[in-house]
């Protein structure tokens, strides 16, 4: 008989999800099945329905929800050898294949990394997206060197928060834009500069950047190209992705298209402001996850939890997270 989980589950396109019993995963040859002790909510599990549909990611309905968690792994494929069952392990699912809002979740393993030594589960499963999002944008994109000015808008969000960390790690000067209220905790994350978006424009007082991490998109994004020195870079996650994007993800003719029109305007500002605009969509990686446990592990990186939830009032901990204000990381519980 088949054994059944509870999970979020969205049952179709347009429905609500809803906490529904369903069968426990199948294990593929080179995946762990994790016994999910948290997940984080993320913006991504709201709008995963346009990413589907501009990433032309198959959607396989009913479609359990969640992106990244931590947990510990119950049972192993037979060519999962880098991990045994008890391991604690965190990690950012696939995008095509998402379900950490469950009780079980199987992973391929080198999408994992062991949790750090220093971390409760519940404060690990803050960590993978935000984390990874924030390490390829500075790490990969930006190629942040010691010494550079980067600015980071919304520096108290899950991306932002993780981003101001390891830009200071790395030997940055950092600027960031936060409300009154987070000013003292985006100092002690690292940040040099911080201006309060109610009351300031950054663009008005910033200049000569090397470095733009985009983590808020809107009107932010044209602004922040200004901020730039010549041949400084910008990278957004939160605005609009570029024909560039669509062709290295082979997403085809239309959609590179698409984007090329839909992001015009910045890219030809950019081009007008001799600095360059890239999009980023955020890859899952075990790998970097181990960069990450190090940091960690070595007091340079914390995530920031503002609440957390028991999964029975999972719908609650999405709804508190829409509405945008979230200091660092929303986590649900599953026991
Ligand atoms: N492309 C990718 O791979 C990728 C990956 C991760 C996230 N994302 C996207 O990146 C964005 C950020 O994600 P997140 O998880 O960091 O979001 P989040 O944690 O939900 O962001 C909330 C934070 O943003 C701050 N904020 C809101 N408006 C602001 C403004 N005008 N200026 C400065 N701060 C402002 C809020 O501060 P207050 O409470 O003070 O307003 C709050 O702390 C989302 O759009 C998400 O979908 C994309």
């Amino acid at each position: 008989m088949t054994k059944l989980m509870s999970a979020l589950v969205a049952a179709h396109t347009h429905s609500q999800p809803q906490i529904k019993q369903i069968p426990r995963p199948e294990l593929k040859p080179n995946e762990v099945l994790v016994a999910v002790a948290a997940a984080s909510i993320n913006p991504v599990d709201q709008k995963y329905r346009l990413l589907h549909y501009s990433m032309k990611l198959t959607t396989v309905y009913p479609l359990t929800l969640g992106n990244d968690f931590s947990g510990t792994i119950v049972a192993r494929g037979a060519q999962a050898l880098d991990f045994k069952v008890g391991d604690q392990v965190y990690g950012r699912v696939n995008h095509d294949r998402t379900g950490t809002f469950a009780e079980y979740l199987a992973i391929d393993q080198t999408a994992i990394a062991k949790v750090p030594t220093n971390l409760s589960l519940t404060a690990a499963a803050a960590v993978p997206l935000v984390g990874l999002t924030a390490y390829q944008a500075l790490m990969e994109i930006l190629a942040l060197q010691a010494g550079q000015k980067i600015f980071i808008n919304a520096g108290s969000g899950g991306v932002g928060s993780m981003a101001i960390q390891l830009a200071h790690a790395q030997g940055a000067e950092v600027a960031t834009t936060v409300s009154e209220r987070n000013r003292q905790l985006v100092a002690d994350l690292g940040a040099d500069h911080i201006s309060d978006y109610h009351q300031v424009d950054f663009s008005t007082i910033l200049h000569d950047y090397d470095a733009v991490f985009d983590t808020h998109g809107g009107a932010d994004t044209q602004k922040a190209l200004s901020i730039l020195r010549p041949g400084g870079k910008l990278v957004s996650i939160a605005n609009l992705p570029t024909a560039e994007f669509a062709r290295e993800r082979h997403l085809g003719k239309i959609r590179e298209l698409g984007f090329a029109m839909a992001s015009s305007q910045l890219t030809k500002i950019a081009q007008q402001q001799q600095v360059s605009y890239q999009f980023l969509l955020m890859h899952a990686s075990g790998q970097q996850l181990n960069q990450l446990t190090n940091l960690i592990e070595h007091q340079q990186l914390r995530p920031i939890i503002d609440r957390t939830y028991p999964f029975a009032e999972i719908k609650q901990a999405l709804d508190y997270a829409e509405q945008g204000h979230v200091t660092g990381k929303v986590v649900v519980t599953m026991k």
